[in-house]
């Protein structure tokens, strides 16, 4: 009888150990499967493929903002791409659908946080470093400026008139420094389209970039900034990316001669100023602005800049370099190499 009893419950417990084995492990299974996919999402692309794909049902949409940014980037976004070699640095194609990346509404999307992220989410990385090719450091700012009253709201026309004259006499100090301003008149000068142009500005809280523009012979100047700023300056009009987006979207935007951007798409998607998370979205911003500038027309770039030693800096800003620099200028040609911390170049499509 004894021995029976125990025979008995060696047998249950057997049967449970046996249950508890499989049972669970299907059902977790199941579960960190499904966390795999949501994951993934907009994480490693490779990852969630080789993983997930069978599971999944076929021509589904994504749903996650970043991967529709994905989706309507396209080439543009895919940083594993192989450029050939260019004067400066490599030269990097790619088929830009405009219609889809102005279409796409999360690209200028904020990040409705109370404060910006202070670090990269673990699924970003690979594509803020692009596959870790570029090396991350950090220096935090929350400056919430998206959908704001930019910080010089109001430009008059004097104000404006005065920086051109001193820009002429070279002495127009700007954001960055007399330096700065002059490499940048200087690049001004080898850019097809600014003389008698029309002139998009990208991101500028002064207009010392305008100013340094309509001396170099601009006909009409258009300065796209994250805040909404009053011009008084008859020849520069101003417009936040809301409705640049639905102006190309209806056809009321027009094209552009020439772009000008110093110091600024360097912090496009890392949430400084109140934007959300994006890894493409200083490529994105230039992609835009090739999509609409007329062809002949070119681009003059003042970046953060470093060929061997580029880097990103959470959130402050990035660096550009060999590596970065060619996907940021997809499309365009190089054209010109100035000077500068923020060397400009000038592109032309
Ligand atoms: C085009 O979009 C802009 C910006 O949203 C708007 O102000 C304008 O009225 C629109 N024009 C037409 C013709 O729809």
């Amino acid at each position: 009888m004894e021995l029976k009893r125990k025979y008995a419950i060696a047998a249950v417990l057997l049967v449970l150990i046996i249950a508890w084995i499989l049972i669970p492990n299907n059902v977790l299974q199941t579960v960190s499967d499904k966390t795999t996919v949501v994951l993934n999402v907009f994480g490693n692309r490779k990852a969630a493929t080789s993983k997930s794909t069978p599971k999944l049902p076929l021509n589904t949409s994504p749903t996650d903002p970043l991967e529709i940014i994905r989706r309507d980037c396209g080439q543009l976004c895919d940083t594993s791409r192989k450029g050939s070699p260019g004067p400066y640095f490599d030269h990097v194609n790619a088929d830009i659908n405009c219609q889809a990346i102005f279409r796409n509404q999360y690209v200028d999307r904020g990040h409705e946080l109370p404060h910006a992220p202070k670090s990269i989410p673990k699924n970003l990385m690979i594509e803020y470093t692009m596959n870790n090719r570029i090396p991350v450091k950090y220096w935090y700012f929350d400056s919430q400026y998206l959908g704001k009253t930019a910080r010089s709201p109001v430009w008059t026309e004097k104000g404006i008139e005065d920086w051109i004259i001193s820009a002429k006499q070279g002495k127009l100090r700007g954001n960055y420094g007399a330096g700065e301003t002059n490499a940048l008149r200087d690049a001004l000068k080898h850019a097809p389209g600014i003389v008698d142009g029309r002139v998009m500005v990208i991101g500028s809280e002064n207009p010392w970039v305008e100013a340094c523009v309509l001396e170099a012979g601009a006909r009409e100047v258009f300065t796209l900034e994250y805040g909404s700023i009053k011009s008084e300056h008859p020849k520069v009009k101003t417009i936040v990316p809301l409705d640049f987006r639905m102006r190309y979207l209806n056809n009321t935007l027009g094209t552009f001669d020439a772009i000008v951007t110093f110091s600024s798409i360097e912090h496009s998607g890392l949430g400084r100023y109140g934007d959300a998370l994006n890894p493409w979205g200083d490529i994105i911003a230039i992609a835009r602005a090739w999509c609409v500038t007329k062809p002949g027309g070119s681009l003059t770039i003042g970046v953060q800049y470093n060929y061997d030693h580029e880097y990103l800096r959470f959130n402050a800003d990035r660096w550009y370099g060999k590596i970065r620099y060619p996907y940021l200028t997809t499309n365009w040609k190089q054209h010109y190499r100035g000077k500068g911390s923020q060397r400009v170049h000038v592109f032309t499509k």
